[in-house]
């Protein structure tokens, strides 16, 4: 039996290969990594590919301006001044947006988040529409515990208004280890980018952890960002482990950390030892 399934394009060449076509309709993707892996720009993909298909756009942007996520898609060609003016994209900003401004966020909570974006859709209009929330990260900053639940209560309001999601999580360098991140377990896919110093130059690479409904690729790829042309798949790549293997001082400064939370725990349960016995 054939299914046929409606995929978005990324608009980052050489990617949608990696999963059959491109990013089925309606899925709400995490896109995850490091500061600096990529994460911006692949989102900028995806909205000039929206942009240029005709789909209705909405940036949330919360670590950079407005104006920073203008300025560097211009970079790659894109002109998103003129879709905003053409209705065509919405940027909320909220970092730096004034209250003035009717498309910024004067608070970083949930639910004023997912009004504004209902919001925006609504003014966009109907049909098929591409989010970008960049990043959700910024919204359990003092409070990770409520990460997944966050998550959940964003794919769940937004699910009903035809959206295509990618929803960023910053991962911190110190703790890749998954402290707080919740939009994993409610994602449809999860795309992980990585940047790695090999023989004294930055490498990034990318992998798709998960796609939904998706025969995806399960290798780890190169990418390259270049001005004047953004992002792109340069191939796959023999993936060592010693590639992405944390510093010994760091990898140690973490086990130090873990055993202490440990410790602390069985300090208020169980005794760890009993040599009394001995
Ligand atoms: N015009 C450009 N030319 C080449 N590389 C660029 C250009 N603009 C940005 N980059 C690269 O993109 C990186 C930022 O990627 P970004 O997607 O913002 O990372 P993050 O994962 O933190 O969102 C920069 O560090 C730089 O290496
Ligand atoms: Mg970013």
């Amino acid at each position: 039996m054939r299914v046929h399934i409606e995929r978005l394009s990324t608009g980052v060449e050489g990617f949608d290969e990696l999963i059959a076509g491109g990013i089925p309709r309606g899925f709400f993707v995490a896109v995850v990594g490091e500061p600096g892996t990529g994460k911006t720009v692949f989102c900028i993909h995806f909205i000039a590919e929206g942009i240029r298909v005709g789909d209705k756009n909405i940036y949330v942007t919360t670590e950079e301006s407005r104006e920073s996520i203008i300025k560097q898609a211009a970079m790659f060609g894109f002109d998103f001044e003129k879709a905003i003016e053409e209705g065509k994209l919405i940027i909320i900003d909220a970092l730096m947006g004034g209250r003035d401004d009717p498309w910024s966020l004067q608070s970083l909570d949930v639910e004023t988040l997912v009004n504004k974006i209902i919001e925006a859709k609504k003014y966009l209009g109907y049909g098929r529409a591409r989010l970008v929330i960049d990043s959700m990260s910024a919204f359990w900053l003092d409070k990770p515990a409520m990460a997944r639940k966050y998550s959940y209560y964003v794919k769940k309001v937004l699910y009903r208004w035809d959206f295509t999601a990618l929803l960023v999580a910053q991962y911190a360098v110190t703790t890749s280890l998954g402290f707080g991140f919740g939009i994993e377990h409610v994602a449809d896919g999860i795309i992980r980018f990585r940047k790695v110093v090999v023989g004294g130059k930055l490498k990034r690479y990318v992998i798709v952890e998960k796609m939904r409904q998706t025969p995806h690729s399960l290798q780890v790829h190169e990418i390259t960002i270049d001005d004047g042309r953004g992002m792109r798949v340069v191939g796959a790549t023999a993936y060592r482990r010693e590639d992405t293997r944390l510093p010994a001082s760091v990898a140690a400064r973490m086990l130090e950390a873990e055993l202490k939370k440990l410790l602390e725990v069985a300090e208020t349960g169980e005794p760890l030892e009993t040599s009394d016995n001995s």
